[in-house]
């Protein structure tokens, strides 16, 4: 990775007014849990029909079991890593704003972050399809036996949104504001393919601010409206990016 583009992300990162994060699963490769698409993706192993919501009031009994192995049994094992220490650190800092993220996998609050906007929920809560009660997933609920509520046993979900619910919507509400806000907008981890959720960065761009973006690969928001694009692995460009903030402070 080039020193100068990690020089001047740091620069323009320390230097921002309203800095803000959107996250996907990219970020949370390197804790070991999968991203979704592409040749080693989750939807490469599994049928993503598992999480229309439809199909999952249909038939919990063949849904549930799969549910739990990718989002129980995979997700349970992971830690944060660099990369999401770092934005915990920019928000220490006071440098961070606000935090918007895809994923489900609460790996940025385990890293100390706080007020994260969790754009596509939650995988810690099982909801009831119900009467809406939530409660903390902890064994014995997450067995391959389908989760019934307490109170009349309906049956309960996990607190992220599938395929055909909308979007939460203080989440929504509060990630399009940010994005109104922002003078600088970090990106990492995101294909920027997944809708209404890639929208963000765009309104932020409409509003003339900065895109940094940490990838693998390019993306669409590469050739769109990225301004600095540093391509690499997330912890390790995260962590070039907080030694040479560090220097600059
Ligand atoms: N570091 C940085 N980026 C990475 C890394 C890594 N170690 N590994 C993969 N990536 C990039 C890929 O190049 C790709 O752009 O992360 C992205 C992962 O793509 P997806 O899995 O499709 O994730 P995302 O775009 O965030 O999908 C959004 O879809 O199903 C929903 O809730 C789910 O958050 C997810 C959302």
């Amino acid at each position: 990775m080039k020193t100068e583009l990690i020089h001047e992300a740091a620069k323009v990162i320390w230097n921002a007014k309203h800095l803000t994060a959107f996250t996907g699963a990219g970020i949370s490769v390197e804790s070991g849990i999968p991203p979704f698409r592409g040749e080693d993706g989750i939807w490469s192993r599994y049928d993503p029909g598992v999480l229309d919501i439809s199909r999952y009031r249909s038939y919990p009994d063949e849904t549930w079991p799969v549910v739990n192995e990718i989002f129980y049994q995979f997700f349970a094992k992971a830690q944060p890593n660099k990369a999401h220490y770092f934005l915990a650190w920019l928000q220490q800092e006071g440098i961070l704003k606000a935090l918007i993220t895809q994923n489900i996998d609460n790996l940025h609050q385990d890293a100390g972050s706080t007020d994260v906007i969790e754009y596509h929920g939650n995988s810690q809560y099982l909801v009831c399809t119900y009467c809406g009660e939530r409660r903390k997933v902890e064994e014995p609920l997450v067995t391959d036996e389908v989760p019934r509520c307490s109170n009349e046993g309906a049956l309960m979900k996990p607190d992220f949104i599938f395929f055909g619910e909308p979007i939460p919507q203080e989440a929504a509400m509060r990630s399009m504001a940010e994005a109104e806000k922002t003078d600088v907008m970090l990106l990492i981890g995101t294909t920027g393919e997944v809708m209404p959720a890639s929208m963000i960065p765009k309104v932020a761009k409409r509003g003339e601010a900065t895109i940094v973006e940490i990838n693998t690969a390019e993306t669409i928001f590469t050739q769109t409206i990225t301004d600095l694009f540093l391509q690499g692995k997330a912890a390790a460009v995260c962590d070039l990016v907080q030694q040479e903030i560090t220097r600059l402070k």
